[in-house]
C-alpha cells in the first residue's frame, strides 16, 4: 500500500516562534496512524528546531520548500541540497507552482534540482499542476504530463520510486476554489497511468500522488476518498492547528 500524507506548506508564514509553537502543537495533537505520514514545509528558519521537535515522533515530518540546484558556490540568499541534508531534512518540496511563476523555475531546471535532493536522499515533493487558462482550453492532462516527463521521466526507477507528486492546480491554489474530488481523481488516474507507461504498474501502484489547492476541513475526506488521491498538500489551512489536525484525520488508514 502507497503511504497516504496530509503535508502542510506554510510558504512565507511564521515568524520563529510561532512556527515552532505550530509544530509543537501539531506534534502534541496529531494522532500516528498505520500508512499515513504528516509533513509540515515550514521556511529555512524553523527547520532544524522543527525537527528536534518532530523527533520525538514517528509521524511528523519536516520538508524545506526549495533548494538550490548546486552543490556550493557564489549563489547569494540560496540553500544547498547538501546544507538541508546536514541538519537532517528529508523531504523537499521542488517546483510549487509559485516558484515556477515568480522565480521562472522552468521544467529542466526542476530536474536537476530533482537529482540533487536524490543525491543527498532527501525525498523530492514534486509539484504539477495547471493555470485556469489551460485547463479551460482543455490540454491540463497533456502539460502536467509534460511536466512530470520533462522533470522526472529521466529518472531510473530506483530513483523515481523515492519520488512523491503533488498535484496542484494553480487555478485553485488560495483561490479557495477547490477541485471537485471527480476532477482531482480524473486527473491523478492520468499521472498513475503516466507513470505506469513509464515505470510500471508496481512502480505506478506505489508512487503517492497528493492534491493541492484550497484543501480544507470540509472538502478533506471526500477528495482523500478518491482511489488516486493519497493525500494533502495544504496552504493556508496548515497554518492553524485547529484546521490542519482534522484534515490530517481525513487522511484514510490502512489496517493490518
Ligand atoms: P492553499 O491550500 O492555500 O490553496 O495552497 C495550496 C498550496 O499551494 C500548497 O502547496
Amino acid at each position: 500500500m502507497r503511504l497516504k500524507i496530509a503535508a502542510g506548506n506554510w510558504k512565507m508564514n511564521k515568524d520563529y516562534q510561532e512556527g515552532l509553537e505550530l509544530v509543537s502543537e501539531i506534534v502534541q495533537k496529531s494522532k500516528p496512524a498505520t500508512g499515513t505520514l504528516v509533513i509540515l514545509a515550514t521556511p529555512y528558519i524553523h527547520l532544524k528546531d522543527a525537527i528536534n521537535i518532530a523527533k520525538t515522533t514517528s509521524h511528523v515530518k519536516i520538508a524545506a520548500q526549495n533548494c538550490h540546484q548546486a552543490k556550493n558556490g557564489a549563489y547569494t540568499g540560496e540553500t544547498s541540497i547538501g546544507m538541508l541534508s546536514s541538519i537532517g531534512v528529508e523531504y523537499v518540496l521542488i517546483g510549487h507552482s509559485e516558484r515556477r511563476q515568480y522565480f521562472r523555475e522552468s521544467n529542466e531546471l526542476l530536474a536537476e534540482k530533482v537529482k540533487a535532493a536524490l543525491s543527498e536522499n532527501i525525498t523530492p515533493i514534486f509539484c504539477c499542476g495547471e493555470s485556469l487558462e489551460i485547463r479551460n482550453e482543455g490540454w491540463h492532462v497533456r502539460y502536467v504530463k509534460n511536466q512530470l516527463k520533462k522533470s522526472l521521466f529521466d529518472l531510473s526507477e530506483e530513483d523515481f520510486k523515492k519520488i512523491i507528486i503533488a498535484y496542484e492546480p494553480i487555478w485553485a491554489i488560495g483561490t479557495g476554489v477547490t477541485a471537485s474530488a471527480q476532477q482531482a481523481q480524473e486527473i491523478h488516474k492520468e499521472i498513475r497511468e503516466a507513470i505506469a507507461e513509464k515505470y510500471g504498474n508496481i512502480i505506478a501502484e506505489n508512487t503517492t500522488v497528493l492534491y493541492g489547492g484550497s484543501v480544507k476541513p470540509a472538502n478533506a475526506e471526500e477528495l482523500f476518498s478518491q482511489k488516486d488521491v493519497d493525500g494533502g498538500l495544504v496552504g493556508g489551512a496548515s497554518l492553524k492547528a485547529e484546521t490542519f489536525l482534522p484534515i490530517i484525520e481525513a487522511l484514510p488508514t490502512t489496517h493490518s
